[in-house]
């Protein structure tokens, strides 16, 4: 499974950019209004930063709508990924954008039928959103696993994307069920980067090294 961070803000995508470990970036209205920038110049940051897909959420809901916001995101890198909510304008925008080369991410995906319709419209990536399931009582884990053995199946190449992800064994889960892509809140990094066990060892290693040179 390969690491997405889900942020729009450009000190946390730095810091773990700088771990090695980041193969793009998500975002989201919220996400962006949280942050009070201008998206814009938000993503032009963000592109500097990150070498990777970098996912920039629509707002219209018609498809023509969607296809003008997208202009202007996809003129400022190929690492544009434009990411459009699971309905059918949305779906009629994805089929425009992957006859156009123009990479996609179908977000607000609850369902492994769901999944199935964004991949045959043609999108890049299908985002199901595990924590949003389970806040409602729903298992989040089991979409993954019905939506990871439905494409390969039939051989679809579309990438899953495990979103809405809220603590580290989500992170596990995902990987272990075949996800492609875990996109992780800043939080959760730092939260999956650490263990005790590791912390007490370096602390015991430096003692016995320093007890040594006495
Ligand atoms: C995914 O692309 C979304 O930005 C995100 O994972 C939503 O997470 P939330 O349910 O914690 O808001």
């Amino acid at each position: 499974m390969k690491f997405f961070i889900d942020t729009a803000n450009t000190d946390e995508i730095r810091e773990i950019n700088n771990w090695g470990v980041l193969a793009g970036v998500t975002t989201n209205p919220s996400l962006v209004a949280k942050e009070g920038r201008d998206f814009i110049e938000t993503l032009k940051e963000i592109i500097e930063i990150v070498d990777g897909p970098i996912s920039a959420e629509v707002i219209s809901t018609e498809a023509t709508g969607m296809i003008e916001e997208a202009k202007q995101f996809t003129s400022l890198s190929d690492n544009i990924v434009i990411k459009v909510p699971m309905t059918s304008e949305g779906l009629k925008a994805v089929k425009h954008f992957s006859a156009n080369n123009i990479k996609t991410n179908v977000t607000l995906v609850f369902s492994a039928n769901q999944a199935l319709l964004a991949a045959r419209a043609g999108a890049t990536f299908v985002s199901p959103f595990l924590g949003r399931l389970d806040d409602i009582g729903s298992d989040g884990m089991i979409l993954i696993e019905d939506i990871v053995e439905i494409f390969d199946a039939h051989g679809l190449d579309t990438e899953i994307i495990a979103a809405s992800i809220r603590h580290p064994v989500h992170v596990l889960a995902a990987a272990k069920e075949g996800a492609h892509i875990g996109t992780i809140p800043y939080k959760v990094f730092k939260q999956i980067i650490q263990h005790p066990l590791t912390d007490a060892g370096i602390e015991r290693f430096l003692a016995d090294w320093e007890s040594a040179k006495k």
